[in-house]
């Protein structure tokens, strides 16, 4: 496995994989690797990808003036041997200098999927997200790019900035990873403390309450989101609790087809997300 830190021996790797017409999948992530990262490269694998190229850049752009750009886990040591294990072929960890040199000013934004959910008590987040995405794309120029479904509302957004710009790279979602008792895989979860993390558990059992209640027949968005908010209560200070549309992420009234549910909670000093599809026993047409 090569680790490169600028785009020139990165593109060099590139050019040399579609000399050999081979399926390159790139992984954007932000290091402090878990399996939930490392199931994309499965993933990736599994619909077809011949080489895998992973990203470690923890994108300042994103992350908001009170937020933990400085205390986001830098750990490219181990990142690395976990890569090397499963088989990785290039990691492209970049300074921020080389994606955001002196003088950058070009930046990427959506118009309206930003202004729900996560983005809005996270202003700015997406445009970092979409920025930097769009400057891996180019980079590497991948055939395909996994996302977890971990971060839902990303996955939509990256979706319809690649659509809209005509960017010739498939997007896949993978299936969120879980501990044994249900918490969704994070680099955040290291922040929480014992009691925290007993907190933390109120997100992914709010969420399989409303799986379990929409399958036994509640269709009243409303009442759904009543019971997981009641859940939620002690877990910490709820952020949103959410019906919508798996595309548009508008909120949904009635349950009347496959919808997704989404919590973010902050859990001590640590903002937590999680969400999941909710599939209503006979779907209308
Ligand atoms: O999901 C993440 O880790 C980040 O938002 C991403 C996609 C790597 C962009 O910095």
């Amino acid at each position: 496995m090569e680790l490169v830190h600028l785009p020139g021996p990165l593109r060099k790797f590139v050019e040399q994989r579609r000399l050999a017409r081979e399926c390159i999948a790139l992984i954007p992530t932000m290091g402090a690797l878990h399996e939930g990262h490392l199931s994309l490269i499965d993933h990736a694998r599994a619909h077809g990808a011949e080489r895998v190229i992973v990203t470690i850049f923890v994108n300042p752009t994103q992350f908001g003036p009170s937020e933990d750009l400085a205390a986001y886990p830098r750990t490219l040591e181990q990142d690395c041997a976990l890569l090397a294990d499963r088989d990785v072929d290039l990691v492209f960890s970049p300074s921020v200098e080389t994606i955001y040199p002196n003088g950058h000013e070009s930046f990427v934004s959506l118009e309206s999927l930003p202004n729900h959910l996560c983005g809005r008590s996270r202003p700015g987040h997406f445009r970092g997200v979409a920025t930097v995405v769009t400057q891996l794309f180019n980079l590497v120029q991948p055939d395909v790019a996994v996302f977890g479904e971990k971060d839902y509302q990303q996955l939509q957004v990256l979706k319809k900035m690649a659509q809209d710009l005509h960017f010739p790279v498939e997007i896949l979602g993978a299936p969120i990873v879980r501990e044994a008792d249900g918490l969704a895989m994070s680099s955040r979860n290291q922040y929480l403390n014992e009691h925290e993390r007993k907190r933390a558990l109120g997100l992914s059992q709010a969420l399989e309450l409303a799986r379990r209640t929409v399958m036994e027949g509640e269709t009243d968005a409303e009442s759904v989101i009543a019971l997981m908010s009641e859940h939620l209560e002690g877990s910490g200070e709820i952020d949103y609790v959410a019906i919508v549309d798996e595309m548009s992420l508008t909120s949904v009234l009635s349950i009347d087809r496959p919808v997704r549910a989404l919590v973010a909670v902050q859990v001590g000093l640590t903002r937590l997300i999680d969400n999941c599809r909710l599939e209503p026993q006979v779907t209308t047409p």
